[in-house]
């Protein structure tokens, strides 16, 4: 995004920009006002910090998004939903469990997002196995993501996993590789979303900032 920072109060007259407001994932369009703002929710619900975008940087028209998941626990189903609900505001956003999408699904995708939980430092291999099985080229010209649910190493104060961790990683960026190599285009950096324990529950504010994650999808592309 080549969007500049202003503050407040120096935002220059001759610059052409519209107001969106987007609070807990929701944006709303103002193009009579002249200002593009981004508004990032915290989990309190009150505004984190504001960025001010030249609206040639903003996509405007609709996007349809496809979110694939693969879950054991729950938890992830659970971000990808909330996943989902950010997306929704700017075009159709469809929600599948990876054996219930059709080829159909993912042709009249814009953007097309993954997540897994992380097991043994990667993806799951239903999620892995169904994306390597995509034809090959088939996520050309279409903007991809991937996330994960993970176990916050620091809570866990483990040195050998901290360490497997660090060397091994998460589920999310393979995913996000696997996207790309199927000839889709990264839009945003994988993210990982937390959970307490193996079977959760997601950690407190994780599903709010999964919404906000996907809503940020839209101010980058
Ligand atoms: C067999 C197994 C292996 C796991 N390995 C990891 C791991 O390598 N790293 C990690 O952060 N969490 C690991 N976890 C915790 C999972 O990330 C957690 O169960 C998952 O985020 C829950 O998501 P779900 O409810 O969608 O299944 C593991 C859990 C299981 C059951």
């Amino acid at each position: 995004m080549s969007g500049q920072k202003f503050a407040n109060n120096t935002i220059p007259e001759s610059r052409k920009f519209v107001e969106i407001r987007a609070i807990r994932g929701q944006i709303d369009l103002c193009p009579d006002r002249n200002l593009l703002t981004i508004r990032f929710p915290n989990p309190k619900n009150s505004c984190k910090f504001v960025q001010f975008v030249d609206k040639t940087d903003i996509k405007t028209s609709p996007m349809n998004s496809l979110i694939i998941y693969e879950s054991v626990f729950g938890n992830t189903a659970l971000v990808a939903k909330a996943v989902c609900e950010g997306l929704s505001f700017h075009g159709e956003a469809v929600l599948l469990e990876y054996r219930q999408v059709k080829k159909a699904d993912i042709a009249r995708a814009d953007l097309v997002v993954a997540g897994s939980p992380t097991q043994k430092f990667g993806a799951m291999p239903g999620i892995r196995k169904f994306i390597g099985d995509l034809p090959a080229g088939c996520l050309k010209g279409k903007l991809v993501t991937a996330f994960d649910t993970r176990i916050d190493v620091k809570k866990v104060d483990n040195r050998f996993l901290t360490l497997m961790a660090g060397i091994f990683g998460y589920a999310a960026t393979p995913l996000a590789s696997r996207l790309r190599r199927k000839g889709g285009k990264p839009v945003v950096p994988a993210m990982g979303f937390f959970v307490d324990d193996t079977k959760g529950p997601l950690t407190a504010h994780e599903a709010d900032r999964a919404r906000a994650w996907a809503g940020n999808i839209m101010a980058v592309c």
